[in-house]
């Protein structure tokens, strides 16, 4: 997820496009660049925040009126100048700014350098204005169109050429695009602070629309090359809502940011017919993989549940013995890794301090570091031996929710991927698992689509001051993310159990009336899962229950049930947690918590 903003007019461009990338920061920020078009182009880039690119700028004169601006977040290639957009063709006659992954652009750029086009970056995006270079002929809208006939993926991209200095062209796909209207003078931008200080009338564009901005007026074009008449669309937000996009919390907005993320976590990684999971950037042969004899998976809190996820599907579907540790007890329990095994690191930041270290004892001992991180180059990224990024965006709020269920959806890829290799799994059965999990994402989009009775729940279970989660199996795992989500935010004491462990202990803690939030979404383990919740029910619990569609037999022991869809039951984790995620932060909220900054937390926790 990268920032991008543009601006036509009458008013020096410079000022301007910093100010709004400003406001995108909170969109990436590894690196931030800027091209402005007078008498050619001219581009500043600098690595590193947004202050390092203004004290580059300090005491330049520009006096252009066009150009375009870019925040990055890091996804090709690790943050440096050479990386940061925008990014120019050979002869710098065009030039780009983009936010997205151009799936293909591996073949595209092969294509491009047989034609005698020199790269400089390790970017998908630089093949944009090396594309525009070989097909422009005069008209830039028409280049535009033509490279993104050519490219796959996501993408919100502007475009600049030295020769028509009176435009700036935009495309959109799968990636958020909003024009700025104002008096001889027009803006664009990946997101709406940063238009705010100038106007709020916009134009916001849909997948496989074009828009050509110029100082006096935007038209917008479809997919077919037919201009479109938009809707302006006033923005009524304060400033402040709108870097949350309404939202009133970091958290809520990551949330629902889920299913764009998921997405893009699965994009370019499985066949187009749904046999296979394509990881490429694992360099592992399969030869490697069929001699893998045991893994190792070590992490931190949420990223340590992600792990207890991992374990269970990879060896339920690439039967190969997994343990969990978490980062901090892997680091000392001195463990014993033998020819043979692999490790994996789960880290949102990549930079957290036990689980570098855990890393480090794992190289120490000679195994090979498998790492999944959303935050590319970072130290755990540098580290591993191979690494599965998770295309979660920029995690703000302490409470980690996206990067959470992005990490379960590459613990899924490994293990399916393993699957495949290793022949443990009829390839009717990965396929059925791949088709479901193409799904996932609209799953999500039903549950966030009537959260009220969520909201309702957490109304009412408020002021409780203990709180139990309790699951069998994979639901056991994802009632452990549950229970951290409503420690962490809200304050309340909440514990996680399996659900068959309550009678050796735990049950002396049930009184009435304490919430028990029961995860009942395995149908193997349905029946099992109801004599549970009658344990606890019968000693005067509050049950709410989680199971899927279809299950109603669980209204004969839940006081409130929560309905998450039908999906393959090995999946169902992605699904569950979000609730949960719902359901911990109404809770905050109603005990008047700080949400995104929960007491006594970091967001990286890069100390021991
Ligand atoms: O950046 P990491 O994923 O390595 O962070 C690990 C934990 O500190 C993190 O998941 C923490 O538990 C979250 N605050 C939970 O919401």
């Amino acid at each position: 997820m990268c920032g991008i903003v543009g601006y036509i007019g009458h008013r020096e461009a410079v000022p301007i496009l910093i100010e709004g990338l400003k406001k995108l920061e909170y969109r990436g920020y590894d690196s931030a660049g800027i091209a402005v078009l007078k008498d050619g182009i001219r581009i500043e880039k600098q690595v590193g925040k947004l202050e390092f690119l203004e004290q580059e700028l300090d005491g330049k004169i520009f006096t252009a009126r066009v150009g375009i601006g870019h925040t990055r977040w890091a996804t090709h290639g690790k943050p440096s100048k050479n990386n940061a957009h925008p990014h120019a063709d050979c002869k710098g006659r065009f030039v780009v700014v983009h936010n997205g992954i151009i799936e293909n652009y591996i073949p595209l750029k092969e294509w491009l350098q047989e034609q005698g086009h020199k790269f400089i970056s390790e970017t998908d995006t630089e093949v944009l204005p090396h594309l525009l270079e070989h097909f422009y002929q005069g008209d830039l809208v028409t280049a535009v169109q033509q490279v993104i006939a050519k490219v796959r993926g996501s993408y919100a991209m502007a475009a600049l050429a030295a020769e028509e200095p009176d435009k700036i062209v935009v495309a959109r796909n799968d990636s958020p695009l909003i024009v700025g209207l104002g008096e001889n003078e027009n803006y664009l931008a990946s997101d709406i602070p940063a238009l705010l200080k100038h106007t709020r009338q916009t134009l916001i564009l849909e997948d496989g629309e074009i828009a050509v901005i110029s100082a006096r007026g935007v038209k917008v074009f479809g997919r077919e090359g037919q201009e479109i008449n938009k809707k302006v669309f006033e923005v009524k937000w304060k400033a402040e809502q709108a870097e949350k996009h309404g939202y009133e919390h970091f958290m809520l907005k990551e949330i629902f940011e889920q299913p764009k993320v998921l997405r893009d976590t699965l994009r370019g990684r499985i066949s187009d017919d749904n046999a296979a999971v394509v990881l490429d950037e694992i360099s592992l042969t399969p030869e490697e993989i069929k001699n893998t004899n045991k893994i190792f998976i070590t992490a931190c809190g949420t990223a340590y549940h992600a792990g207890l996820v991992g374990k269970y599907v990879i060896e339920k579907l690439a039967r190969l013995p997994v343990e969990v540790d978490i980062a901090s007890e892997f680091r000392y329990r001195e463990p014993i890794i033998e020819p043979g095994s692999l490790v994996i690191v789960v880290s949102q930041s990549g930079e957290t301090a036990d689980t570098l270290a855990a890393l480090r004892e794992a190289h120490r001992q000679g195994a090979k570091v498998i790492a999944i991180t959303n935050v590319v180059d970072s130290s755990i990224a540098r580290e591993a031996d191979e690494v599965i990024y998770t295309w979660a965006g920029p995690e703000i709020a302490v409470a980690s929710t996206k990067a959470y269920t992005t990490q379960l959806t590459a613990m899924y890829l490994l293990a399916l991927h393993f699957a495949g290799i290793r022949g443990t799994q009829e390839p009717e059965e990965i396929k059925r698992i791949i088709t479901d999990m193409r799904n996932i994402s609209r799953g999500v989009e039903s549950i966030l689509a009537s959260t009220e009775h969520i909201e309702a729940f957490a109304g009412h279970y408020a002021s409780c001051e203990d709180a139990f989660f309790i699951g069998r199996g994979l639901d056991y795992t994802v009632a452990m993310e549950g229970s951290l989500k409503l420690k962490e935010i809200s304050y309340i004491h909440a514990e996680a159990y399996a659900a068959g462990e309550l009678k050796h202990g735990t049950l002396a803690l049930i009184v009435e009336n304490v919430p028990v939030v029961a995860l009942a979404t395995q149908p193997a383990l349905l029946e099992k899962m109801i004599s549970n919740i009658k344990e606890v029910h019968a000693r005067g619990a509050s049950i709410i229950a989680l199971a899927l569609e279809g299950m109603t037999e669980i209204e004969e022991v839940a006081e409130r049930v929560i309905y998450v869809p039908k999906i393959h039951p090995i999946l169902t984790s992605v699904l569950t947690v979000v609730p949960l995620q719902l359901l911990a932060y109404y809770m905050a909220v109603a005990r008047g918590c700080d949400v995104d900054k929960p007491r006594n937390l970091a967001k990286a926790v890069t100390v021991e």
